[in-house]
């Protein structure tokens, strides 16, 4: 299994903010943003990760990040999507990376609380991806169940209500999802929209649709951002990390202090 962080975009909803920095290397209590997804990955087993990142910030996601994985097992890879075509175009920017294997892509601003480990190991083929009941699904790509707890449609940001269960940022495909992104056609916004990929694997009868209560927060709005940062010191969840993360950032900040201390002398 291969993972991908989407952590390019323009981030408008949070100018002037994401002017001088990206969205996901804000802070979220006491680490960056792109922390989270990150330890999503790595707690699920996955150590080969590559990060899509905006042209303006490459160089800040290789200082931070470039350096701090290179003693332990975790293999990352950078990638430059010079323009946001939409969530989908995650799977062809990717294509050389994933190779013949299966993929976990997440959003570079999604936090979560569950642990999906034992999901993304059981997984063998087709789609797997999450539901999660929200109060405003009008947001979010939406999936409706039948009776049976069954997914039967999904539709992106619906104008008319279908249901209230909203499909997080996380998302499991086989590797055919690289020729079903080849084949999305951009939407009325113009972006190759995810939720084509999921119809595909709906479609054949092979997309699974995992409803899970733990915390999500996709940390896009001034709101949520704050409500993140509330929501990770009231739960600790910083304390939660993967050690690998932990020994990573600990590391680095060791050498920023040398350096800091360097520049006093
Ligand atoms: P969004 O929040 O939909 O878009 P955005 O981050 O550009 O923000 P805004 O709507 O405020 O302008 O994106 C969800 C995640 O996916 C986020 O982490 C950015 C990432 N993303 C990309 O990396 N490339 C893309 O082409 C798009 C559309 C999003």
């Amino acid at each position: 299994m291969k993972g991908i962080i989407l952590s390019g975009g323009t981030a408008t909803r949070l100018f002037p903010l994401t002017a001088t920095t990206s969205k996901q290397l804000l802070p979220i209590y006491d680490r960056q943003m792109i922390f989270y997804p990150l330890n999503t990955l790595i707690e699920a087993g996955i150590k080969d990760i590559l990060i899509i990142v905006s042209p303006e910030h490459s160089g800040q996601y290789l200082n931070l990040l470039g350096s701090i994985f290179s003693q332990n097992k975790i293999r990352l890879q950078f990638k430059v999507q010079k323009i946001p075509r939409g969530l989908a175009d995650a799977f062809i920017m990717g294509e050389n990376f994933i190779g013949k294997e299966n993929v976990t892509m997440i959003l570079g601003d999604n936090i979560f609380e569950k642990n999906f480990s034992s999901e993304i190991k059981k997984f063998r083929s087709g789609g797997l991806i999450f539901a999660k009941k929200v109060r405003d699904p009008e947001r979010f790509g939406v999936v409706k169940f039948d009776e049976n707890h069954k997914a039967v449609e999904i539709v992106e940001k619906p104008k008319k209500w279908i249901s209230d269960f909203a499909i997080p940022g996380l998302y499991v495909y086989d590797n055919r999802v690289i020729r079903a992104a080849k084949e999305v056609i951009p939407s009325e916004r113009g972006e190759l929209e995810i939720t084509e990929i999921h119809n595909f694997f709906l479609e054949k009868g092979e997309l699974q649709v995992s409803e899970f209560s733990q915390e999500w927060l996709d940390a896009g709005t001034f709101e949520t951002l704050l409500e993140a940062g509330k929501i990770v010191k009231e739960k600790k969840l910083y304390e939660k990390f993967n050690p690998l993360i932990n020994e990573a950032i600990l590391k680095f900040n060791q050498e920023l202090k040398i350096l800091a201390k360097k520049r006093l002398i």
